[in-house]
């Protein structure tokens, strides 16, 4: 019941099972991974998908072309599709200040040309969804950054990329995913919120959208399903990155639900709920503690423990006692406007509402959390 099929659209990039696990105190713990082996494991284990940065195709060919053909080839075998790609802009020291935003003017023209030309490969290999994740635009000291002339400069870099994939006529949108921090002290549009504002400035909105990533707004203290809420509220929940993460700390990147599960399960309800048709796409890292082995039951993880979640938040709706608690807690009330139809401010006021007496209802929460948890743990 918890085996994935493609219908399922599980999604993994290459940099997550290739994770060598090198961090920065330590070297890498395993080898690495040849993209065409992971093409076909992830196959196997009955992934829909698999995504890539530019330079991720490069691991164990250095030939551009040749590493393509490969890919190609991996792909053309499996069926497994590519609905997103992206772009290294952190790796190279050429980076170390940022790439759209970087002080360096000269290294803002390169990183655009990056992204150009793995643009080109996106498309050809049927992507869809373009992801801007800024790693290294950012600043660790307030005085080397100028946030507001950097803001231009991030919104000059996507003005240019979308009407470069508009005149080229690519079906693909750009999403971008927002982070607090790591590698840079801050990273410029830090969440959700930050990122869904900017989108409003630039020359095409309706291209750019988001790709939160669960433990990115987690990093933050943030709440990720109300983030959710709200991107898809907006229509901007272009693409999402799965994982697990244990509170603000450093990016853990865990397997997902193996950080706050409580919310991996609020997340897979509303996901399930609110028909969000995109791939369900796992970016973690498998532990460094793990081997070679360990990596493809990592991977098989994440769809087992979304689909478990995807069982649990069904039989959480289908419970007619939880649709008693839901009715209790006036839940479906707040869908209903606050004004009747034809209702006016002068009406309003003319209510004789008391307050005192709405302040003694009570909204029977409690049985409404208890009765969630105890469908996630199992025992209903
Ligand atoms: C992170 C980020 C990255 C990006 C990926 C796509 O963990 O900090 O999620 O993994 O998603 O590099 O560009
Ligand atoms: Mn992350
Ligand atoms: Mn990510
Ligand atoms: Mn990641």
């Amino acid at each position: 019941a918890y085996t994935p099929t493609p219908q399922d659209r599980f999604t993994f990039g290459l940099w997550t099972v290739g994770w060598s696990a090198r961090d920065p105190f330590g070297d890498a713990t395993r080898a690495a991974l040849d993209p065409v082996e992971t093409v076909h494991r992830l196959a196997e284990l009955g992934a829909y998908g698999v995504t890539f940065h530019d330079d991720d195709l490069l691991a164990v060919e250095p030939d551009r072309d040749k590493a393509v053909e490969r890919f190609k080839g991996a792909l053309a075998e499996t069926g497994l599709k590519v609905p997103m790609a992206t772009t290294n802009l952190f790796t190279h020291p050429v980076f170390k200040d940022g790439a759209f935003t970087s002080n360096d003017r000269d290294v803002r023209r390169h990183a655009l040309r990056k992204v150009m030309r793995n643009l080109d490969l996106a498309a050809e290999l049927g992507a869809t969804t373009y992801v801007c994740w800024g790693g290294r635009e950012g600043a660790e000291s307030d005085a080397a950054k100028d946030v507001k002339a950097a803001l231009a400069r991030y919104k000059e870099a996507l003005d240019l990329l979308t009407s470069y994939v508009i005149d080229k006529g690519y079906d693909i949108r750009f999403a971008l995913e927002p982070k607090p921090n790591e590698p840079r002290g801050d990273i410029l549009l830090p969440t959700i919120g930050h990122a869904l504002a900017f989108i409003n400035e630039l020359e095409h909105p309706e291209r750019v959208g988001l790709n939160p990533e669960v433990g990115h707004e987690q990093m933050a203290g943030l709440n990720f399903v109300h983030g959710i809420a709200q991107a898809l509220w907006h229509g901007k929940l272009f693409h999402i990155d799965l994982n697990g993460q244990h509170g603000p700390k450093y990016d853990q990147d865990l397997i997902f639900g193996h950080g706050d599960v409580k919310s991996a399960f609020f997340l897979v309800d509303l996901l399930e709920n609110e028909g969000y048709d995109g791939p369900r796409h796992f970016d973690y890292k498998p532990l460094r503690t793990d081997d070679a082995a360990d990596v493809w039951e990592s991977a098989a993880a994440n769809m087992r423990t979304y689909l478990i979640l995807k069982e649990k938040a069904k039989a959480f709706r289908a419970d007619p006692e939880v649709a008693e608690a839901l009715a209790a807690s006036r839940v479906g009330e707040l869908a209903q406007p606050t004004l009747a139809p034809g209702e006016t401010l002068e009406d309003l006021a003319r209510d004789d509402f008391d307050p005192d007496a709405a302040a003694e209802r009570g909204f029977h929460f409690t049985r409404l959390s208890q009765l969630a948890l105890e469908h996630l743990l199992g025992v209903r």
